[in-house]
């Protein structure tokens, strides 16, 4: 196992009715912003719930956020920051807005030029943001329970990534009845996301680490279980439970810490959601059978492991079995109507060297968890997706 330190102060408060118990979470005394969607949070009752747990603080809202939000949307919410001066930032909806939050928390403090900077210099660190937490209503990111922000700018379609302690919600509320009102897509995607959060940290190379292995592997057996009673019956109390908690641990730094990450196909989903505004979790469940097709060799013994403890295959050939589980992954994401070929998505071969020289322009020369997945090899995997 690898040295690490791993330090994780979000209070998480989970379950059912616990949106009420805003008003003791929050600093006595805070003028808060309330940041919130499209709208969802009207329909389903949780904005409700959030006004009534909040009475008597003094509020102002920011609405709009879109899924993958905007730096140009977000730049708007700064502003009204530096005026309004709030102590506090709460964000009510899923990861785009917790995403969006974090972005605004940090970019009104920022006073080293535009913030859009600390997307795009990794040397460029983020100490101080306003305090914020979250009211999750959609399972997928792990946004409520870590450091990380992605956020998309318009002008140049870039989807660039930050991740800082200081903006770590103060508490996350994870109330498993928001998932009730999500469509089937949103559940969807949130599977596809949290099992690929588990994978980017798991399908590298051995390192002796098995309490992060089995915590990963039952993570992944709880998403297959438990996803599709979700998708069946979205008032399942237990299931969106189960299915809730099980996004928030794919993303809390806990089944990372010690081993080796990859993360190469978030990296390239990125970019087809920058170009093509394909949801996340869907670039995703295209870009990782390339990956592991690609990248067999390497990740050979993890994925042995992955088919033989997830997927239950134990018989044939080596390359048989590292073919099946490939296989079964793909239908995974295919049985709950994700489909994985970029032509699915009216995507063809001309946009391969756009994703390609991304990378190429960025001076990046490798991904991956050895740093060996070349731009060649990038355009290689998503020539296997076409
Ligand atoms: O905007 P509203 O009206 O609220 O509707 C949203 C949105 O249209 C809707 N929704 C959310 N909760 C609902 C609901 N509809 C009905 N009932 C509810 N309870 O769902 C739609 C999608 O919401 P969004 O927040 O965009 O989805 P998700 O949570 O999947 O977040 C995706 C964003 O998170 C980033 C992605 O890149 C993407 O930008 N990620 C963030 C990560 C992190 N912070 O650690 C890691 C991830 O890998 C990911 O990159
Ligand atoms: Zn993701």
């Amino acid at each position: 196992m690898q040295n690490f330190e791993y330090c994780n102060t979000v209070n998480i408060v989970f379950g059912q009715g616990q949106i009420k118990k805003l008003s003791k979470l929050i600093p006595t005394g805070a003028k808060i912003m309330l940041a919130y969607g499209g709208g969802s949070i009207f329909k389903n009752g949780v904005y409700d719930q959030v006004r009534l747990a909040l009475q008597g603080f003094n509020l102002i809202e920011f609405g709009g956020i879109e899924p993958n939000p905007k730096y140009e949307t977000l730049m708007k919410a700064v502003d009204i920051v530096k005026n309004e001066k709030p102590d506090f930032i709460l964000a009510v909806g899923g990861g785009s807005v917790l995403d969006g939050v974090k972005f605004i928390a940090a970019a009104a403090l920022w006073e080293a030029g535009d913030p859009w900077n600390f997307l795009t210099n990794r040397k460029l660190t983020v100490t101080k943001a306003i305090s914020l937490g979250s009211v999750l209503t959609l399972p997928a990111t792990g946004s409520e329970m870590n450091g990380n922000s992605v956020v998309t700018r318009l002008s140049t379609q870039e989807k660039l990534a930050f991740n800082a302690n200081a903006v770590l919600p103060l508490f996350s509320i994870l109330d498993p009845t928001v998932v009730f009102s999500l469509p089937e897509k949103q559940v969807a995607n949130g599977v596809a996301d949290a099992f690929v959060h588990v994978i980017e940290q798991y399908l590298t190379y051995p390192v002796n680490s098995p309490i992060q292995d089995r915590f990963a592997e039952s993570i992944l057996l709880t998403l297959i279980e438990e996803g599709p009673k979700v998708l069946a019956n979205r008032t399942d109390y237990d299931a969106a439970a189960n299915f809730m908690w099980a996004a928030t641990m794919a993303l809390n730094g806990l089944i990372g810490t010690g081993v080796p990450q990859d993360w190469a196909t978030h990296m390239i989903g990125h970019e087809l959601t920058a170009f093509h505004n394909i949801d996340h979790a869907r670039t995703l469940a295209i870009v990782l059978p390339g990956i592991m097709k690609v990248k067999q060799e390497s990740k050979r013994e993890k994925l042995l492991q992955f088919g033989q403890r997830v997927w239950a295959i134990t018989s044939g050939t080596e390359k048989e079995r590292i073919d099946s589980t490939i296989n079964k992954t793909v239908a995974f994401f295919e049985s709950f109507g994700i489909p994985t070929k970029l032509s699915a998505y009216g995507i063809g071969a001309d946009f391969i060297p756009v994703v390609c020289n991304r990378f190429t322009d960025r001076g990046i020369k490798g991904i991956g968890e050895r740093g060996d997945l070349t731009v060649d090899q990038i355009a290689e995997v998503l020539t296997l997706q076409l």
